[in-house]
């Protein structure tokens, strides 16, 4: 099973794009990418998601989407359904990416409940867990990061091997200080027993990503853990060429 798990590189454009930007730089990812060795999906804005999806329609480049409600329909202003990400061919949802915990109070039993609405909607999640530069400091990344997974595993447990766990220490984002490949690895190792203790015959299979300053130089070298199983990056998902490279390092 994990000899024959291919890589993921997850693109989370953030809050970032626009109509022509976005057409720029989905264009030169299609013609750079070709027949990727991993897979690869573009997390984009919700007001964009039909725009990409007309554009990456027939390609290897999936559609993914950055948060999600967890309810199917109703009165809930602003928010996007999983029905609704479906109706445009989305592949992949991030939930409980720190910047939702930490500017919209989201819950750990909140970004359960998100997962939960993806997968019954046959969308894979993409569950964000990192802790801070305080908690790291206080000896604490392994209660957070188990926290914030046994979480998952308690509402969607029976259908793990169709989750995907990013893991995003907090310190590392959009600040170019990426976790050595060392810290990284002993975090996902981490992860890892704990999805084999929770579902030992999938948890090979289940693939846990590294989001931090992931760029086109250090790529390769995160990539090369044993249990660093794709990327989820930020900045440089906005610049075709370096996007491209961490493909290509995921080959
Ligand atoms: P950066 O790659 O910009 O650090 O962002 C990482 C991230 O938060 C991806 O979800």
């Amino acid at each position: 099973m994990t000899m024959t798990k291919k890589k993921l590189i997850a693109g989370n454009w953030k809050m970032n794009g626009s109509l022509a930007a976005n057409e720029a730089l989905v264009k030169a990812l299609l013609q750079g990418a070709g027949a990727p060795a991993c897979d690869v999906a573009l997390c984009v804005p919700a007001p964009y998601l039909a725009q990409v999806q007309s554009l990456v329609a027939s390609s290897s480049l999936a559609l993914g989407a950055q948060d999600v409600s967890a309810h199917p329909q109703g009165a809930f202003t602003g928010e996007q359904s999983a029905v609704m990400l479906k109706d445009f061919g989305v592949r992949y949802a991030i939930v409980g990416h720190s910047e939702r915990r930490q500017y919209h109070g989201e819950t750990d039993e909140g970004v359960a409940a998100k997962a939960a609405a993806v997968l019954a909607n046959g969308i894979m999640p993409i569950v964000c867990v990192g802790e801070t530069l305080a908690q790291r400091d206080a000896g604490q990344t392994e209660e957070v990061v188990k926290r914030q997974l046994a979480a998952i595993i308690h509402v969607n447990g029976h259908c793990i091997s169709e989750i995907v766990v990013a893991y995003e220490p907090i310190w590392a984002i959009g600040t170019g200080k990426t976790a050595t490949p060392a810290q990284a690895q002993a975090v996902h190792a981490l992860l890892r027993a704990q999805l084999h203790h929770a579902a030992s015959e999938h948890a090979a299979g289940i693939r846990i990503l590294y989001g931090g300053s992931m760029n086109a130089a250090n790529a390769a070298e995160l990539l090369g853990q044993p249990d660093i199983d794709g990327g989820l990056i930020g900045g440089a998902s906005l610049k075709a060429a370096d996007f491209l490279q961490i493909i290509a390092a995921a080959a």
